[in-house]
């Protein structure tokens, strides 16, 4: 019987929706059977059995419409996780839940979906279990305007609270941007033995070195934005979410998003204690932030590794997708 280059692709392209399914009904140990359904599929039998597809795509959990989302409903794979402060936090798990965990956190001006191609590229389903979550503010999560929703406790425990609702053990944490002040916050509130280790990818590591690490301009957030329309790798879409989860998220918190201030001890201690080891990703070209005042942020960190990834941009798994791929994977394999 022949495969169906077609077939085959329908199919694949349903795998990590197929996984994510299986995470979320416990039933772990059943990925490879799954994969092995999957690599068997073929026209005959899709002919002969026109529900698979049905029974394979994840349920999709309807998004409630909340005053935060002006009202915007929504249906996707997922979750939604609340944080100790009842704000409710949209999370999402896929890949092997067997290999080592990374959470990875956005940057401003789009949710999580920022990490589609990641999340959709099947070399890195298999090699590591990978979450996600739409930051307060952001995305699909609630998008509080209140000072105190804002004190850096609050996104550490929004963190927490997904860690614990996908039963991570020591995860990976990757930031992206701005998102990576958000591994200040948890490290201000956790051990370092509370994670494996730090990806920074075009990381901004603080709050307060915020405006020193970005690059020279007017205000660096309009660089991002421009910025999304002079990179060809930029698919419309995902150059018209970056401008639409910034046009729907409410002022206050953009501004409070930008101002909050952290206490770094913990990040900082992390690192010049050995503690936790940290991969440092830069995009050769990126216009948004500036890879040498960034490091000097980390100075001392014992434990580090650097890599400037050529031809990249702010957004570097988009720029190099093979590159980062193999970078991300191959230091998470030398740092179990
Ligand atoms: C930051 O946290 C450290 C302990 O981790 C503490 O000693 C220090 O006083 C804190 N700094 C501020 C400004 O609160
Ligand atoms: C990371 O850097 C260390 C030195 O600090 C080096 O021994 C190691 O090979 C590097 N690992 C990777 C994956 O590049």
């Amino acid at each position: 019987m022949l495969f169906s280059l077609k077939a085959l692709s329908s199919a694949m392209g349903l795998l990590p929706l197929v996984v994510a399914n299986i995470q979320d009904i416990q039933t772990r140990d059943t990925v490879s059977q799954y994969l092995v359904v999957l690599a068997r599929y073929t026209d005959a039998q899709a002919a002969a059995d026109d529900t698979i597809e049905r029974r394979l795509v994840e349920p999709v959990i309807p998004i409630n419409p909340t005053d935060a989302n002006f009202g915007i409903s929504a249906v996707a794979p997922g979750r939604f996780v609340t944080s100790a402060d009842g704000t409710k936090i949209f999370a999402e798990a896929r890949g092997n839940p067997l290999k080592p965990a990374i959470v990875f956190i956005h940057g401003f001006g789009i949710g999580a979906m920022a990490f589609n191609e990641i999340f959709d590229d099947l070399v890195w389903l298999d090699q590591a279990y990978l979450v996600r979550y739409d930051t307060r503010g952001h995305g699909r999560s609630d998008k509080p305007t209140t000072a105190a929703a804002w004190v850096s406790q609050r996104l550490a425990e929004d963190f927490d609270a997904v860690v614990q609702s996908y039963n991570l053990n020591k995860p990976f944490v990757l930031g992206w941007s701005i998102g990576a002040t958000h591994i200040a916050d948890i490290l201000s509130f956790h051990p370092p033995s509370y994670i494996s280790g730090i990806i920074y990818d075009a990381a901004a590591p603080d709050m307060d070195s915020l405006f020193s690490i970005a690059a020279p301009g007017p205000v660096a957030l309009l660089i991002l934005i421009s910025s999304t329309s002079a990179t060809p790798a930029l698919e419309w879409n995902f150059y018209l979410a970056c401008l639409g989860d910034g046009v729907v998220q409410p002022r206050a918190a953009t501004q409070f998003l930008f101002t909050r201030t952290q206490n770094s001890t913990g990040l900082l201690q992390a690192g010049t204690s050995g503690a936790l080891p940290l991969l440092a990703i830069f995009g050769a070209n990126d216009k948004v932030v500036m890879e040498q005042p960034i490091l000097n942020v980390i100075a001392g960190w014992q434990r580090l590794n650097v890599t400037t990834l050529p031809n990249a941009e702010h957004f570097t798994w988009i720029s190099q997708p093979v590159l980062f791929r193999q970078t991300v994977l191959q230091w998470i394999t030398h740092h179990p």
